[in-house]
């Protein structure tokens, strides 16, 4: 049986690396231990060219730079560590994937979806989630969130009519393919959070595992 991907998604602050500590032990009581990955990122190319996207040194990248970027990581995220693993039958868990892409640079930087639709099917193999977990929130909550954590990373100092077109968008692509995405209110306290992402992993293992 080929391997589960499982993405998160969602802003910042949204609370994608808490949830996913929790959607590891969940998977992990149920027989299935996933690999954990995060974007961008996940390869050690891949984390070094995360350092270069979110460094606010590079203040000048312009939308195109950051969108190849993004693809770039990806394209080695996907052939070095997730489809060996989804071939040899393990699940993986990833904190964000390509629907960042559709939300931060299509939404908020503008760049068209054709292309990003191109670059998925190339540069990513086509590859798609089997369940997508989008925490929606409103901006300024994630925000305020993301911002008792540290300092603001070149991303993270984007203005919020930036982040608002990235919820929309995000929102949007949840919209059209419910099949795939679950949206989570994760404006709640983390414990009602965590009630709704356990009952979407807990149906879709439902459905993915042999009874
Ligand atoms: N539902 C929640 N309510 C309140 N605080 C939360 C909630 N979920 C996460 N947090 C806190 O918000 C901050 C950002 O969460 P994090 O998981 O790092 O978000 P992300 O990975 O989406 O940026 C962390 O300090 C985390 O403890
Ligand atoms: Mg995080």
């Amino acid at each position: 049986m080929s391997g589960r991907l499982i993405t998160l998604e969602g802003g910042e602050g949204a609370g994608k690396s808490t949830v996913l500590a929790h959607v590891q032990q969940q998977l992990a009581a149920a027989g299935v231990v996933p690999l954990l990955t995060r974007e961008p990122g996940g390869t050690s190319a891949g984390e070094a060219i995360r350092q270069l996207l979110l460094d606010p040194a590079y203040r000048g990248l312009c939308a195109e730079s950051e969108l190849l970027l993004m693809f770039a990581a990806r394209a080695q995220l996907v052939r070095e560590v997730i489809r060996p693993a989804l071939g040899a039958g393990r699940w993986v868990l990833s904190d964000r994937f390509t629907d960042a892409s559709f939300a931060y640079q299509g939404g908020g930087r503008g760049q068209p979806i054709e292309r990003i639709a191109d670059l998925e099917h190339w540069a990513a193999d086509d590859l798609r989630p089997d369940l997508t977990l989008l925490l929606d929130l409103p901006v300024a909550q994630g925000l305020a969130r993301a911002g008792a954590r540290g300092a603001a990373d070149r991303i993270e100092q984007e203005q919020a009519d930036f982040f608002e077109r990235v919820r929309t968008a995000y929102r949007a692509r949840a919209a059209a393919q419910p099949q795939r995405f679950r949206l989570i209110d994760a404006s709640q306290p983390l414990s009602a959070v965590l009630q709704q992402v356990a009952a979407a992993i807990d149906a879709f293992l439902q459905r993915s595992l042999p009874a």
